[in-house]
């Protein structure tokens, strides 16, 4: 597959005005599984994540903990990058807008925009939230029974903000975002957020103000250092500077544009009019691709701090364990709805799709095995219509992966490897191989290798999803390291080659209350 090159993709960077949530968890997790099954398809991946430092948010919580801001975000973005390690992330690179290289790309991108004619210095009078870090008129705030404004689409208060600014040209630039959407049409997806930008943009654009003079946290612009830059043109930067932006000679240039920017559906205009109409004009390539993920809420409620019913992933993954946490969040909501994190749900998918589906399968085959045939991999004699069944849908599986990859519908490529894991299933119970033992030893034998090459196959797909899990199964089946890129797909268990011992891998999860009792 490396015909295909290389791939790039990015999570949004994270404010570090608090620590992480299973919001974040989520979006990253979905790009590290792109990231980790691209690179066993033999493209050549980045995948960036990292904190996103600057802003009036992070200032004032900075200021709340008694920290200067640098001192603060040093200590909240480690808590991101803890996390890349509970959750088994695997990204290339974690970058922090406070990186020296950042201000000079984000300086960089400033200049060109500036040569372009398309910043102007004025005054910007309307409301901002600094939750959202952003700007709203009038019409998209409403005033609450506690007299306080609000901006419709968060619940964020706003504030009047008054000063000198400069701005961006958006307001030129809605015909040729249009344009621009209706040649890429996956740009945008899923559908439905597509047809939201669209309307937005139909709308019609007004200038954005680029740059604020009321507090110090930030980017300076070049020239005018009392202003520093919006931190959304500063945080939209990253992706690029990782790349060496100025320097497109830099060897991670070759990355531009990004395969696939993943957002959540709260930060989609930024991503999807801000960030390619500042590209356009800078003359850089706006990205491939932005697909915005739904949210999840809390048994039903609204996560929020203030209800207390924020999801720690770190006290997730210690109750459920990583791998489950890992499957279940990408297998019960299709990706890009809304979903409800319930743990009874949770409980269900291990020990029904883990524990009872998959784990059971390679528990029985691979211990039939280990006490019918000497613990090396059985003999595959002559292939019947009902093997050759089986064998033919699980070597479909890469294709019908892959593609639902390309869409990030990670449920429905999970859906289509667990229907192969239930007709091998159903192919045990129909062989029998147990029963075989006396009669026809020799079949006995073939259905085992059917049922082990069947199993390896699944669990080639399985490692972007669940790394520990498929490789601790892929150590049962003795599959060297050097054979689980999917370039090694077709080929196949050999006969003999020595079995090291079975050992379950998805066991039962047992409430602790009853554990106990
Ligand atoms: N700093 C900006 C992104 C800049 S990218 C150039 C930002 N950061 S964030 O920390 O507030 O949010 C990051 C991501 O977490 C967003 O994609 C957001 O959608 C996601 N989530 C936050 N809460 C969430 C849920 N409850 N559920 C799912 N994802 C959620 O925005």
């Amino acid at each position: 597959m490396s015909g295909r090159g290389t791939y790039y993709v990015t999570t949004p960077i994270y404010y570090v005005n608090d620590v992480p949530h299973i919001g974040h968890a989520y979006t990253t997790l979905a790009c590290d599984v792109l990231a980790r099954f691209m690179r066993l398809d033999g493209r050549d991946v980045h995948f960036l994540t990292g904190t996103d430092e600057h802003g009036q948010k992070v200032e004032k919580a900075a200021a709340a903990a008694g920290l200067a801001p640098q001192a603060f975000t040093d200590k909240v973005s480690q808590s991101f990058r803890d996390l890349v390690k509970t959750m088994n992330f695997s990204p290339d690179n974690f970058i922090r807008t406070t990186e020296k290289r950042h201000y000079a790309a984000c300086q960089a991108l400033w200049e060109k925009l500036v040569e372009a004619g398309d910043i102007y210095l004025g005054k910007y009078a309307g409301w901002y939230s600094v939750r959202d870090e952003a700007y709203f008129v009038e019409s998209e705030t409403e005033v609450g029974s506690d007299n306080k404004r609000r901006a419709i689409s968060s619940g964020a208060e706003v504030e009047w903000v008054e000063e000198p600014s400069y701005f961006f040209r958006l307001s030129t630039w809605g015909d040729r975002l249009l344009e621009f959407y209706e040649k890429n049409p996956r740009f945008i997806a899923p559908e439905s957020r597509r047809n939201e930008v669209i309307s937005f943009v139909k709308g019609g654009l007004q200038d954005l103000s680029v740059s604020r003079t009321s507090f110090s946290w930030g980017v300076p612009v070049p020239g005018d250092p009392k202003h520093i830059m919006y931190v959304w043109l500063d945080a939209l930067t990253n992706y690029i500077t990782e790349c060496g932006y100025p320097d497109t000679g830099n060897p991670l240039w070759k990355y531009w544009p990004a395969d696939l920017h993943m957002v959540g559906k709260d930060i989609i205009r930024f991503h999807c009019v801000f960030w390619p109409a500042f590209l356009m004009s800078a003359g850089i390539a706006p990205p491939q691709r932005v697909f915005a993920h739904g949210w999840w809420t809390n048994e039903g409620q609204k996560i929020s701090k203030s209800l207390g019913n924020v999801i720690d992933p770190m006290e997730l993954v210690d109750a459920y364990g990583l791998d489950p946490v890992r499957y279940f969040l990408l297998r019960e909501v299709p990706f890009g709805n809304d979903g409800d994190l319930q743990r009874r749900a949770l409980v269900g998918r291990l020990n029904g799709d883990l524990a009872n589906a998959y784990g059971n399968l390679c528990q029985r085959v691979l211990s039939i095995v280990a006490k019918n045939c000497g613990g090396k991999v059985p003999a595959m004699g002559s292939i019947s219509e009902v093997d050759m069944a089986l064998l033919d849908r699980a070597k479909a599986l890469l294709g019908i992966v892959r593609a639902d990859l390309d869409d990030q519908a990670f449920h429905r490529a999970l859906t289509s490897i667990w229907e192969v894991i239930a007709d091998a299933n159903r192919y045990v119970d129909a062989q029998a191989p147990w029963a075989l033992a006396k009669t026809d030893p020799a079949r006995r034998d073939t259905v085992l290798w059917v049922l082990a090459e069947t199993i390896r196959r699944v669990t080639l797909l399985v490692q972007p999803f669940m790394p520990d899990s498929a490789g601790k199964i892929l150590d049962q089946l003795a599959v060297p390291a050097g054979e689980r890129a999917f370039a090694a797909f077709d080929r196949a268990l050999v006969p003999d080659t020595v079995l090291p011992k079975p050992q379950g891998v998805f066991p039962r999860f047992v409430e602790p209350a009853k554990a106990a009792s």
